[in-house]
């Protein structure tokens, strides 16, 4: 009998959660507008909304802050810093921002101009909407497979090389100012990008004179994965393919909330000192001198030693493990989700699951309000609330091809009974779907409106 994963740390310190009724969770649905970012952490039972930022850090990170230097230039603690960046991801200059979406700011301000054109194989939310604040245009060209739910494939987050060598040609390089891939890939139902596909997308890029970018919230977790799955990559250790898969590129944003295991932070790493220059002009506009970046000097002693932390490999055995647990009963509670499961988090299918709420009706929406009632589970829709755009023609709205409901792990925070309980309370939803209602937008901004739109039930 395989022997089963434990988490490979004891807990020192603990926090309290709150159980609430249900009529109690149905009045703060109803004040939040039925959107569960409005909703107060303290009446949440099991937040699984984000793993970004919601990590556990370890005594190791606790007692690093002591040793924050909070000079406004040049702190010890960017050095250090720096030192784990040149260390673990290779790059010999870099900037700390406030977190991932500053490094996409910073980065695409010094690069993108209006009308012109990044391909990615899927932006996230902010990376999209950071594009199109410049008045670029964000092009996601991602592998068919990814939007098959069910194919049992090891890299649904590649990139389509064959589109984006297309791509390339009808648009002309000259309208590419940087090219991108996203690993793990979190819009794309967080699937994993093999090391073969970077390095053929950065020979597209670099054959074309296009700098190429990686978008590495999630370099450890998605290293862990090449290391099982990909052939000839199982001898290696994950600090070498992490090593490897940098080499590829030009530079990397990072969100450090994510696989540097701290609660904020982020930065931009590249290696061409010309653009760290115009980089470092735009951060110090927006986010702060170049060795802070926003952040305290606590911060990045936290994320110097989060990146180490991050590229452990039983840590990483018990992460992948951990989420595919949650798969697991999620499938055994009879709720459908996407597969293979990622490392960040499990999708449940609300497409599959909800067939008779049409996508215009957000049944994701609908799906992640009643885990709430039903046993104050918070998550996300990953789906047409987030993704769905108008034709700017006129003509019907876009719908993504799948709508799904994301479920993510924070790190190192949950114990596997947490993750049966959010099984269970699903499988008490699943099997009462046929009542369940979609739901309408009352009020929405025109960026990023999932965030802050209200809905009502139909
Ligand atoms: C792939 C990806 N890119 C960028 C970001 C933005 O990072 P942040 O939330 O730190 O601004 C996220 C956050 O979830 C992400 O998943």
């Amino acid at each position: 009998m395989p022997i089963p994963f434990v988490e490979p740390f004891r807990i020192k310190m603990v926090e309290p959660i709150r159980r609430t009724t249900r009529e109690e969770r149905e009045r703060i649905l109803a004040r939040a507008g039925l959107n569960l970012f409005k909703i107060p952490a303290e009446d949440v039972l099991i937040d699984l909304l984000t793993d970004s930022g919601t990590g556990a850090m370890s005594d190791r990170q606790w007692s690093a802050l002591l040793r924050g230097d909070e000079s406004y230039a040049g702190a010890r603690s960017f050095y250090a810093l720096q030192e784990a960046v040149r260390d673990v991801l290779g790059f010999p200059y870099f900037v700390p921002t406030h977190q991932g979406r500053g490094a996409e700011s910073v980065l695409f301000a010094a690069l993108v101009r209006p009308g012109q054109a990044v391909p990615n194989n899927r932006h996230f939310d902010t990376t999209q909407a950071n594009v199109l604040a410049l008045g670029g245009h964000p092009v996601d060209l991602v592998v068919p497979e990814a939007g098959d739910p069910a194919a049992d494939l090891p890299f649904k987050g590649d990139m389509d090389l064959a589109a984006l060598e297309a791509f390339i040609g009808r648009v002309g390089p000259e309208r590419i100012p940087v090219g991108l891939t996203t690993i793990t890939n979190n819009s794309a139902a967080g699937q994993p990008v093999s090391l073969a596909n970077i390095r053929a997308t950065a020979e597209v890029y670099h054959r074309h004179g296009i700098p190429f970018f990686i978008d590495a919230c999630r370099f450890a977790e998605n290293a862990w994965f090449i290391k099982q799955r990909e052939p000839g990559c199982a001898a290696k250790s994950v600090r070498e393919i992490v090593a490897e898969v940098f080499a590829c590129a030009d530079g990397c944003i990072l969100s450090a909330k994510k696989d540097a295991i701290v609660n904020i932070g982020g930065l931009v790493a590249m290696r061409s000192e010309a653009l760290y220059q115009r980089v470092s002009q735009q951060l110090i506009l927006h986010e702060g001198f170049i060795t802070y970046g926003g952040l305290a000097g606590r911060d990045l002693e936290a994320i110097a030693e989060g990146l180490r932390e991050g590229i452990d490999e039983e840590y990483l055995r018990y992460r992948v493990a951990h989420t595919r647990h949650l798969g697991q009963a999620l499938v055994a509670a009879g709720v459908p989700i996407y597969e293979p499961t990622g490392g960040h988090a499990v999708y449940i299918d609300a497409g599959r699951l909800l067939p008779h709420i049409p996508p215009a009706q957000f049944p994701g929406v609908a799906l992640a309000a009643m885990l709430y009632l039903e046993g104050g589970v918070r998550t996300v829709e990953i789906g047409s609330l987030m993704f769905a755009h108008d034709d700017p023609a006129g003509g019907e709205t876009h719908h993504p091809p799948l709508e799904l409901v994301r479920l993510a792990i924070p790190r190192r925070v949950y114990t596997r009974s947490h993750l049966d309980y959010v099984a269970e309370v699903a499988g008490q939803v699943a099997r009462h779907v046929e009542a369940l209602r979609g739901v309408r937008i009352t009020q929405a901004p025109a960026l990023l409106r999932h965030f802050l739109a209200d809905f009502e039930w139909v």
